[in-house]
């Protein structure tokens, strides 16, 4: 173990510790939420993981929730593409310490912030450490700014994906009806059932032909996650194939706001409303970053 994970371990610990609610709610940051964190994922890239995430976080906000995005593809962030917004600054900043979280924090609409993810950065883990620190003192700062923080990941099982999905209380692994999508999502709920046992693992089924396809999807997987690992899946629904996903990219702007009535705005209105009924309640009473630094102090 080197001395900079001893240090950074260290600093976690502390922070953990002065992170208390009554410290927070005496700073001003607005009022505190127990905020459930939710962490998009795949296997396989280009599933659809970054549109599903506007368009969840979009009808969250619509039904009162006040939820945070956060654009954890920091080699190449684009939450901010499909919002049709150009935001001047981005948690790169933050790392370079040349603005406040605060003020990289871009409000999209009433209930709705995005924390943009910027560019140029592969792995937090490399970071030196005193950036490392001080990151990790500004993002508990945000723990509890929101109802939901919907965390949107890069492609595959990186390093720099596993960080952020290992640390959560609750991921939505997404895959389409591809057999490589589905056995590169089995490798990443694999990962989960060894790093991160604990946790709460949905699977999503996205860009399927027919509800049928997406359920006979879902069984295949859950019958082999279920024979072979102990994890469980909670089948969270599908999302078919709509040629209004592809226009609203082109448009950049959220399928669900330039098409209200396409089928897949229905289907993610059904899993939105979904994931709601469930209410997940975090099995640890940490908050996400505090796990998400431990384990990069790992
Ligand atoms: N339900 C759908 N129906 C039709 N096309 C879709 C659907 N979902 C996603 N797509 C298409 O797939 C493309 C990739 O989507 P998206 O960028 O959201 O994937 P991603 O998983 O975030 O990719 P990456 O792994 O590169 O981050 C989009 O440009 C869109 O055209
Ligand atoms: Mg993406």
């Amino acid at each position: 173990m080197s001395d900079q994970a001893e240090k950074l371990r260290a600093l976690v610990q502390q922070q953990s510790e002065k992170l208390t609610p009554p410290v927070l709610a005496s700073e001003s940051l607005g009022p505190r939420f127990k905020t459930r964190t939710i962490v998009v994922t795949s296997g396989k890239g280009g599933v659809g993981k970054t549109n599903l995430t506007v368009n969840l976080a979009l009808a969250f906000a619509k039904r009162g929730k006040k939820t945070l995005l956060f654009d954890a593809d920091l080699g190449m962030a684009n939450l901010d593409v499909l919002l049709g917004i150009s935001p001047q600054h981005s948690l790169v900043d933050v790392i370079h310490e040349r603005k406040r979280l605060d003020e990289v924090i871009f409000p999209i609409s009433e209930n709705l912030e995005l924390i943009p993810g910027g560019s140029g950065i592969s792995e937090l883990a490399n970071l030196a450490s005193e950036k490392l620190e001080s990151l990790l003192l500004r993002l508990s700062e945000i723990e509890g700014r929101s109802e939901i923080l919907l965390i949107d990941t890069g492609a595959g099982i990186s390093r720099q994906v596993l960080d952020f999905v290992l640390a959560a209380h609750e991921v939505i692994v997404v895959t389409t009806p591809e057999p490589t999508a589905i056995t590169d999502a089995y490798g990443m709920i694999k990962a989960l059932n060894t790093q991160n046992p604990g946790a709460t693992v949905h699977l999503l089924v996205n860009q399927a032909d027919t509800e049928q396809e997406a359920r006979s999807v879902a069984s295949k997987l859950t019958m082999i996650v279920e024979r072979f690992l102990e994890i469980k899946l909670n089948f969270l629904g599908f999302v078919e194939k709509d040629v209004n996903v592809g226009r609203a990219v082109l448009q950049q702007r959220p399928f669900s706001s330039l098409y209200p009535y396409a089928v897949a705005t229905r289907r993610v209105n059904i899993l939105a409303g979904t994931l709601l009924v469930q209410n997940d309640e975090p099995s640890a009473p940490e908050g996400f970053f505090s796990r998400f630094f431990r384990r990069i102090a790992k």
